[in-house]
């Protein structure tokens, strides 16, 4: 039998790597980041500032990136390839977008399947120039303008990558930019931004809304950056320490923001043992050791208001649900068709290839839990290039002795290279 024990280190948060090193890219001197995620996403927003023209060198484990301000960025030579990423590639839009160059976007081929219309239209309102395959798609072009409008937006869809996106072009457009978001999405921009004591302004408008208004253009003043851990790359283990019999870990260091750990109040609601300690703040973010231990687990109803905050555990928490005593409802998960795979069928797809009931209806997913599942023969685990679902069904699959094969785990370095490494270190046999 196995188990998973002891206390790690995970890696470093994919969200808030990405924002360090933009952030870094935009300030008036050098930045040292400690603790970068070093993911195939990530290294995709590095190597793009490079083509840029800006310095990023690695030396004593810690990234130096020689910003070049507000504005400063250099007409690329090339196309700028975001492989997989969609945050490398709206991020990198919004923040080219005010700068008088022209840039041409592309993506592999999960990438070139989603929408960037969603943001390409307020960046055109605003007067750059885009030009989109079959007017959604990478490839595409954008040709910047220092002089974009400042304006007012309003953010019907959720999404934290268009928010971030738009705050981070409004750097560089001279009056004030409004973003008002209908609903209220993940925020590591804005705790990144205080960190670096960039000045802007949150208004609550409601319980679901919220303004954000910006005054360009900036200076941003060099500030070193320390990386929180991840906390969706934690949900991985602590789900799998939920389900395993008599496993018990602790991770260290994780970032606690209330807008990434909403996973975690599901797990308790269905009944999971999951302690928190907070400890300390790094740059910006609360982070501290989530401690999680075997639980007999019950179905819940996920309501569609939690979405943005649960966007990227819905496929780990799928297989905490398959483990848990009654039925689990996901309710209003259309975004999940616009991620790296469409999740809601790389989800029902492979949960019943296992043998799990599992429908879905419009954008819900129904599980039935069934602990006692037997699993007798091999069992082909599709994952549709998507690094989640790899790592999810390679945590369902340590309850059934190697009998789920995984097609393609090499997308797993989208963007948790070392989680099979972490998930070596927590499993004992016994
Ligand atoms: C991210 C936002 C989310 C999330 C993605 C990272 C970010 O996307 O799914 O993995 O870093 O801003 P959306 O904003 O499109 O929901």
């Amino acid at each position: 039998m196995l188990k998973l024990k002891g206390s790690i280190e995970i890696s470093g948060d994919k969200s808030i790597s990405h924002r360090a090193l933009i952030f870094a890219s935009l300030s008036s001197g050098m930045v040292k980041i400690s603790n970068l995620l070093e993911s195939d996403d990530v290294l995709r927003t590095l190597n793009i500032l490079r083509e840029l023209g800006i310095k990023i060198i690695k030396k004593d484990k810690k990234w130096l990136v020689f910003g070049n301000g507000t504005g400063g960025y250099m007409q690329p030579m090339q196309a700028l390839n975001c492989g997989n990423s969609g945050t490398t590639s709206r991020l990198m839009m919004g923040a080219v977008s005010s700068n008088p160059i022209s840039c041409t976007f592309v993506g592999d081929s999960s990438l070139s399947k989603r929408t960037m219309s969603r943001l390409s239209v307020f960046l055109e309102k605003m007067g750059a120039e885009i030009s989109l395959t079959n007017n959604d798609f990478l490839p595409l072009r954008i040709d910047g303008d220092m002089n974009l409008l400042p304006m007012e937006h309003v953010m019907q869809k959720a999404s934290a990558q268009v928010k971030s996106a738009l705050m981070l072009s409004a750097l560089n457009i001279r009056g004030k930019t409004i973003i008002i978001e209908k609903r209220n999405t993940r925020d590591h921009t804005e705790r990144l931004m205080n960190f670096l004591k960039i000045k802007f302004k949150k208004k609550i408008l409601n319980k679901k809304s919220t303004a954000i208004e910006l005054n360009g253009p900036y200076e941003i003043k060099p500030k070193n950056i320390t990386v929180a851990n991840d906390p969706s790359s934690a949900a991985f283990f602590i789900v799998g320490a939920l389900i395993i019999p008599n496993s018990n870990i602790t991770l260290k260091n994780i970032s606690l923001n209330k807008t990434r750990i909403a996973f975690i109040d599901v797990l308790r609601k269905m009944g999971g043992k999951i302690k928190i300690k907070k400890l300390k703040n790094l740059s910006g973010e609360d982070v501290g050791d989530i401690n999680a231990s075997y639980s007999l687990l019950k179905g819940v109803t996920i309501e569609s208001s939690h979405s943005p905050y649960l966007i990227d555990e819905y496929p780990i928490l799928s297989i905490a649900a398959s483990q848990a005593r009654g039925f689990t409802r996901m309710k209003g998960l259309s975004e999940l068709r616009h991620k790296e795979s469409d999740r809601i069928k790389s989800i029902t797809t492979n949960l019943s290839k296992v043998g799990f009931n599992i429908t879905s209806k419009k954008d819900d997913i129904i599980i039935e839990g069934q602990k006692n599942i037997q699993v007798t023969s091999i069992k082909k685990i599709k994952t549709y290039g998507d690094h989640r679902i790899a790592m999810s069904f390679n945590i369902l699959g340590l309850l059934y002795e190697n009998k789920l094969i995984i097609d393609n785990e090499s997308c797993i370095s989208i963007s948790y290279p070392k989680f099979k490494l972490h998930l070596d270190k927590l499993t004992t046999l016994y």
